[in-house]
């Protein structure tokens, strides 16, 4: 097949990676790409959010398929587009992607599913916000509606940071219109993990579970980032919780989203609270909450899921994208996975680009190592080019020896700055 892969970080590249692994031979194209997409694919010289120069691609190249990484270009609607051009393409059309681009829009259809999730309120008027924090309690969540880069959401532990938090959003417009609405939130206790579940508007498969590392700092201290690294699966995750996750959180949003004309095709990935044993309950009454929506493949999840698939992933994303999706789709290889995030000094603060890598071939004899944030230099070296640069991924038997290849490849790679979290999966070897 011919495929174009939008996107252009580590995700991307585990995309292209993975159908470039296929039995099948196909023609990859990755737009705009990195150092790393070029290894497996044709770099196309088109920016991820421009949907106009994309669409004109695909109606000049006239692809079987087309896989949006990032949500941006969804919720712009690329796939609105594609769709229209009669191009297959895998991702939601903007409708549905505002499962992800608007908080208040995914709590009406959970609350019009009956998914659990945290209670919430929306706000535009600070005061009405403020007056209702007494009725959450401590610690509680204020979030703005809208995309705001990870940077939305304030988990308060006192009245004075919620109050600050709504101050920001509603009175000084942090957000922009990101934050003209703000919802306030239950505090959910317990594990989070995330599900990535594929769909074809009807048809719901899981992905295997993982958890992703979000801040900084060893013993996940410190700012939030875009995720640190990640392992698949998640203890947290028990089998028996899988079917309860399919067909009382996935299948009725998908259904609920089909009911308001909306054919959600792609991943809708499911950021889940697990509460713990003897923990809090939460007001739903179930032991696992949704936390957010994404309308697209997490990353680093994604580094660390899609190298534990088998069999022809182009099927899978074909059959998604044209409404044929199958169980027998994905195929789990009995192994397990974690990635490790390598990232610029500074990160998720300023940081420097441009900062030769050294020892990726190396690395990739003992682990695989796709491309975030890198692009080549001036002499065709590879060189810094984000914040999060390298997702160094191990395989193996079991998590230990899949952590301890992850950070073998690490050890290979260098560069000026550099920087990585050394607990990837540390609460599941607190699980033991
Ligand atoms: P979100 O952008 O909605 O994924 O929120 C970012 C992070 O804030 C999540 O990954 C959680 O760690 C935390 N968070 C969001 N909502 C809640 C909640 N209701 N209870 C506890 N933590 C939350
Ligand atoms: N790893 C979190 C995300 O992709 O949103």
């Amino acid at each position: 097949m011919k495929i174009l892969v939008v996107g252009s970080g580590g995700r991307e590249h585990a995309i292209a990676w993975r159908l470039a692994n296929d039995p099948v031979r196909h023609e990859l194209y990755c737009a705009p790409g990195n150092a790393g997409t070029a290894a497996v694919a044709i770099n196309v010289p088109v920016g991820a959010e421009d949907v106009g120069a994309i669409a004109k691609w695909a109606r000049e190249n006239n692809p079987d398929l087309v896989v949006v990484g990032p949500e941006a270009p969804l919720v712009k609607g690329l796939v609105d587009e594609l769709t229209k051009l009669g191009i297959p393409s895998f991702g939601p059309v903007a409708a549905g992607a505002r499962m992800e681009g608007s908080k208040r829009f995914a709590k009406e259809v959970m609350r019009a599913a009956g998914v659990p999730t945290g209670m919430a309120e929306v706000f535009t008027d600070p005061v009405a916000a403020k007056a209702a924090l007494a009725k959450f309690g401590l610690p509680v969540v204020i979030k703005a509606d809208g995309l705001a880069a990870g940077k939305g959401v304030v988990v308060a532990e006192t009245a004075a940071e919620a109050e600050a938090a709504i101050d920001d959003m509603l009175v000084a417009n942090k957000f922009g219109a990101a934050g003209a609405e703000v919802l306030v939130e239950e505090f959910l206790d317990g594990e989070e993990c995330s599900i990535l579940a594929m769909t074809d508007g009807e048809n719901v498969v899981l992905l295997p579970s993982s958890q992703d590392h979000k801040r900084i700092f060893d013993g996940d201290k410190g700012p939030n980032t875009g995720g640190m690294g990640a392992y698949s699966p998640a203890p947290v995750v028990t089998a028996d919780m899988l079917p309860e996750i399919k067909d009382k959180i996935v299948v009725p949003v998908v259904r609920e989203l089909k009911k308001r004309g909306i054919v959600y095709r792609g991943i809708l990935y499911a950021g889940l609270m697990i509460a713990p044993q003897g923990g809090k309950v939460a007001l739903s009454g179930s032991r696992i909450n949704v936390v957010e929506f994404n309308a697209r493949f997490g990353d680093p999840e994604t580094e660390a899921v899609l190298p534990r698939l088998g069999g022809d992933f182009s099927k899978a994303l074909l059959h998604a994208a044209t409404g044929r999706l199958e169980d027998g789709d994905i195929v789990v290889k009995d192994e397990v996975a974690a990635t490790v995030i390598v990232a610029s000094g500074g990160y998720p603060g300023s940081y420097e680009k441009g900062k030769p890598i050294s020892g990726l071939e190396r690395a990739g004899e003992v682990a695989t190592v796709f491309h975030c944030g890198t692009k080549k230099g001036e002499n065709g070296e590879t060189v810094t080019s984000g914040g999060r640069v390298l997702s160094v991924t191990g395989c193996g038997a079991n998590l230990r020896e899949a952590v301890d290849r992850a950070y073998a490849g690490v050890a290979r790679v260098s560069f000026d700055g550099m920087f990585y979290r050394r607990d990837i999966a540390h609460r599941a070897f607190e699980r033991g």
